[in-house]
């Protein structure tokens, strides 16, 4: 199923179907690609999975972030692999399932710094490529339509406003019986979308051909339906929901 390029460099034959979910923190993405993944039956990636996990491992070796070298050998060896769960997309590393450490605050910390780094970015961008496979990948991330899959047929960039994203957030954290301050989480995501777009490199920022949705007043099955017809309109996948 892969080919060389000219460039040496190795990509998916063009006939392996893709989809790439781009969007600030807590639009819904991973429900979606969850939810993608199950009704195709294709594989899903977590991106973002991906750097919390290299966070992870540097946290737990105590790594400084001067440590290039420590860090791109991390994130050369991650042996990540994903699959569709309820609320979203579960992560196992070295077949362990790790999604809950993930989520710690100091992981997320640690993973928006490593994800600046051009060193990290160069070394993940080969392994995020590795998972477009048979029977159709689809992406989840930040700039999984404009950086690592720009030929995907199909890209979603799936918005909210951040009210609504601090609203989702603050009802899942008190449904686990955490005591969250709306005002606060409002902060942390506007200061996150900041970070994230107005970054050096890799921005967020949705490709010119993606279709953007907003989930703002839409639930996560009226989403679900409309990239369903999408993937049929594209003649990605022929059943619709
Ligand atoms: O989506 P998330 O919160 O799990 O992402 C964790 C961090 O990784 C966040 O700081 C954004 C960054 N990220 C990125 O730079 N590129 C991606 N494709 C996905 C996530």
């Amino acid at each position: 199923m892969m080919n060389t390029t000219t460039a040496g460099q190795e990509t998916a034959s063009a006939s392996v179907p893709l989809i790439t979910v781009d969007g600030p923190s807590g639009s819904g993405k991973g429900l979606l690609s969850a939810k993608l993944a199950r009704h195709t039956g294709w594989q899903v990636l977590d991106s973002g999975a991906l750097y919390r996990l290299v966070a992870l491992s540097a946290l737990q070796a105590e790594l400084s972030l001067d440590d290039e070298a420590g860090l791109e050998r991390i994130s050369l060896n991650l042996d990540a692999s994903f699959s569709p769960g309820d609320d979203g997309i579960d992560v196992c590393l070295h077949g362990e399932p790790v999604a809950q450490k993930l989520r710690h605050e100091d992981v997320g910390a640690m993973a928006s710094k490593v994800a600046a780094m051009g060193v990290v970015r160069a070394a993940l961008l080969q392994r995020q490529r590795d998972y477009w496979q048979l029977p159709g990948l689809i992406a989840d991330g930040r700039d999984m339509g404009t950086v690592v899959f720009p030929q995907a047929k199909l890209k979603v960039f799936l918005t909210a406003s951040a009210e609504e994203r601090a609203r989702r957030r603050y009802n899942q954290l008190m449904a686990k019986g955490e005591n969250v301050n709306f005002s606060g989480l409002l902060r942390e995501i506007e200061a996150r979308d900041e970070r994230d777009q107005n970054r050096a490199l890799a921005p967020l920022k949705p490709a010119d051909d993606a279709i953007l949705i907003d989930s703002t007043a839409n639930s996560p099955e009226q989403v679900f339906a409309q990239v369903c017809q999408l993937l049929v309109e594209k003649q990605l996948f022929t059943e619709n929901v």
